[in-house]
């Protein structure tokens, strides 16, 4: 089986050395494992949460996409998106509002700590607080689900909110479920050795705190950065505490763990801050250097940014159109047609129809293809041998069965659930070429379903 891996960065910022460390080296490197399937998004709605500064927002959004590739990301094999560019999240997020408990939403950090603050400073608790800051955990749990994620990798302070997508999501099975788990439950993976590495002033670095390091600051900066990591006042030649040290956590994240070593036990013979900053500098600077020059380069094409994460969207739709129809249609957000008197197929000679079906890891699969051989619709990995031999005899024998249309993805139904799909259009031309070439090729369109 392969497991998915999900995570978003908010694109508020430019991304730095916590970021890289913390999120997208391990993320990077998880997605060149076999058998993972990843999901990388700008988590740009989120962003708008936090920021009302639009050039800031547009600024933020290329610098952390030419950041992930830059840092090695591959868009073929990993499907990396904007969120914003998924209508289908947003729909989600609605789906979820409506079964999230409000007392769930009351115990969020993000929104408790905005909570005391208002009450120690005399306010109104609500004072400034807007319903995207109070909602943000069901927009999370909508990226999260929207995928079914298997992990999710964050820091250590988003825990809550990859258990408060389990939650929400446990309680959409529960109560639209009727036996079927539409999601599966996420786990948060947080990589202790870097979860926290320090700021400048020895705290997590990050934004809100101002200590943090760019990650791609031009060299004399990086060294300027490194400069202005607080130590304590032992001099050369004293005994230090490396594991109370900023410079060691931070040595370690980019160090071998030989490396990491030998700079332990420096500190412990007597290295002194100003050298051992240095040697910082180095490791990090040789580290990053080719991967700023990739990321320089990649500011100056934008156009190539915005391919590759159109790209990236179309995949992304691909999973996210049948499987809100799917969800839409639990909730009772169905089409009419689906109550329409049916009307029995006219059955064609199949001439040009085909369908091949295959097993792998396992699963049944099988596809649509036209006269031409091109593959029109793929289906789902199905657990039951038996259900897809049923699907598969009927299409043979020229009846297509339940087609509709989930935006512009055409998806054929069995069951309560779309079993295949086809490619997601552009736009709705798209869809009606292909139930053209459908009803032209392979069958003769039933009324019940969708009209030409
Ligand atoms: N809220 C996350 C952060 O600020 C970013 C994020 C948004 C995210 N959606 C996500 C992370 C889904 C993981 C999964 O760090």
């Amino acid at each position: 089986m392969t497991s998915r891996i999900l995570t978003g960065i908010t694109t508020t910022g430019t991304p730095h050395l916590g970021n890289y460390a913390g999120a997208i080296r391990p993320a990077i490197e998880a997605s060149r494992a076999p058998g993972v399937e990843s999901f990388y998004f700008l988590a740009d709605y989120h962003a708008l949460i936090k920021c009302d500064d639009a050039a800031r927002i547009e600024q933020s959004r290329m610098a952390v996409a030419a950041t992930w590739l830059a840092a090695g990301l591959d868009p073929n094999k990993v499907t990396f998106y904007r969120q914003s560019d998924i209508p289908e999240i947003p729909e989600l997020t609605w789906l979820l509002t409506c079964v999230a408990g409000k007392g769930l939403l009351n115990r969020a950090h993000a929104y408790k700590g905005a909570v005391d603050k208002n009450q120690a400073e005399g306010e109104d608790a609500d004072a400034g607080i807007t319903m995207g800051l109070f909602s943000y955990p069901i927009l999370m749990a909508a990226d999260i689900l929207m995928f079914n994620a298997d992990q999710v990798p964050v820091g250590r302070d988003q825990l809550q909110h990859v258990e408060m997508a389990r939650d929400i999501g446990q309680r959409f099975n529960h109560v639209f479920g009727k036996g079927r788990s539409y999601f599966n439950m996420p786990q948060a993976l947080i990589d202790e050795r870097v979860a926290l590495l320090p700021g400048l002033d020895g705290r997590k670095m990050s934004k809100s705190y101002n200590n943090t390091i760019p990650l791609f600051a031009r060299s004399k900066e990086l060294r300027e950065s490194i400069q202005l990591i607080v130590t304590d006042s032992r001099l050369p030649g004293e005994r230090k505490d490396p594991d109370s040290s900023a410079l060691f956590t931070l040595f370690k994240a980019f160090a071998t763990p030989e490396r990491a070593r030998m700079y332990h036990e420096d500190l412990i013979a007597g290295l002194g801050w100003g050298e051992a900053k240095k040697q910082l500098f180095e490791l990090v600077d040789n580290q990053l250097g080719g991967m700023r020059q990739q990321y320089h380069v990649l500011l100056t094409k934008p156009k190539v940014l915005e391919d590759i994460l159109q790209y990236g969207a179309q995949k992304a739709r691909e999973v996210a159109a049948p499987f809100l129809g799917e969800l839409r249609e639990a909730v009772g957000l169905k089409s009419f047609n689906h109550f329409a008197p049916k009307v029995e197929a006219v059955k064609k000679p199949a001439s040009g129809l085909s369908v091949i079906s295959f097993r792998e890891q396992g699963a049944f699969h099988f596809r649509v293809l036209g006269a031409d051989k091109q593959v029109l619709m793929t289906s789902i990995a199905l657990a039951d041998g038996k259900e897809m031999g049923a699907i598969v005899s009927k299409i043979k024998a020229g009846d297509m069965g339940d087609l509709r249309n989930d935006g512009n993805t055409l998806t054929l139904w069995h069951e309560g659930r779309a079993v295949a799909h086809s490619e997601t259009f552009a736009d709705r031309q798209g869809l009606n070429a292909l139930l053209k070439r459908l009803a032209d090729d392979l069958y003769t369109l039933r009324e019940q379903g969708l009209s030409l």
